[in-house]
């Protein structure tokens, strides 16, 4: 493989249907998609990927049946392992409207990130209660607050202004996006950050993806001319 993207960003679907391929409920579904997620982020991680963002629950995904949210939010509590952040020396991130989320797992999950703050190698990132337009309202309420207080003015706003105020100002724009689960759509996922992001879809459902379909993404990726709005002959000339 000659290149491995600094930045590989996830929308892990497909946990519902393949429980219920099985006659399953569908929070096994989730629960067999925590362990498709420690493979892909030690794989990740030795591959020497940068930053990982997986989409683990979304704005949307607070209209679900009760009973599913309170499923996720408990295995997002009980799965997060100490572990699998230390041995790997992953740093933990956390992007998302964290005061939907309940106490317990905000406290969890905010103490692992300041946990690993210390490790060095890659950025695990957990897009949870997540989504772009809620990131992108977020944004323009905060430039429009210190345009009003007099720190910014309308002139100075560009796209570099926007990117910083945006969650994910701290790393750079994805290289691939994954989707599984046969879907073909953004789902209000990094809706700005994708802009020149290669964008992988695949049918196997998340709890099947394993470290095999990784490197065949990554393949996939290394095929790309990543043109940026340029012919061809401009990118290839050395
Ligand atoms: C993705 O799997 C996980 C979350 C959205 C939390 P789904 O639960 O969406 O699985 P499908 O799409 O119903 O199969
Ligand atoms: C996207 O999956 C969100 C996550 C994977 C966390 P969904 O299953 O919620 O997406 P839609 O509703 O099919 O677009
Ligand atoms: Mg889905």
């Amino acid at each position: 493989m000659q290149k491995i993207p600094a930045h590989i960003a996830i929308i892990m679907d497909g946990n519902g249907r393949w429980a219920k391929a099985r006659g399953l409920d569908r929070s096994m579904g989730h629960q067999q998609g925590v362990v498709a997620v420690r493979e892909i982020t030690t794989a990740c991680s030795n591959l020497g990927v940068k930053f990982l963002t997986l989409y683990t629950f979304s704005t949307e995904n607070w209209n679900r049946p009760a009973n599913e949210v309170a499923a996720l939010m408990s295995l997002i509590l009980t799965s997060l392992e100490e572990e699998l952040f230390m041995n790997n020396n992953v740093r933990l991130r956390i992007i998302g409207d964290l005061s939907r989320v309940p106490e317990v797992v905000r406290e969890s999950i905010l103490g692992l990130q300041q946990r690993t703050s210390v490790n060095t190698g890659m950025t695990m990132v957990i897009a949870l209660s997540y989504s772009s337009r809620w990131e992108m309202t977020n944004a323009v309420q905060r430039i429009a607050t210190e345009v009003a207080e007099g720190k910014l003015t309308p002139a100075d706003i560009n796209e570099q202004t926007i990117t910083d105020h945006l969650s994910t100002n701290f790393m750079p724009d994805p290289d691939l996006l994954i989707r599984t689960g046969g879907e073909v759509r953004l789902s209000n996922y990094l809706l700005w950050q994708c802009a020149y992001t290669e964008l992988y879809f695949c049918q196997t459902f998340w709890p099947d993806f394993h470290k095999a379909d990784l490197v065949k993404a990554i393949e996939w990726f290394n095929h790309r001319e990543r043109r940026y709005g340029k012919t061809s002959e401009q990118v290839t000339k050395a």
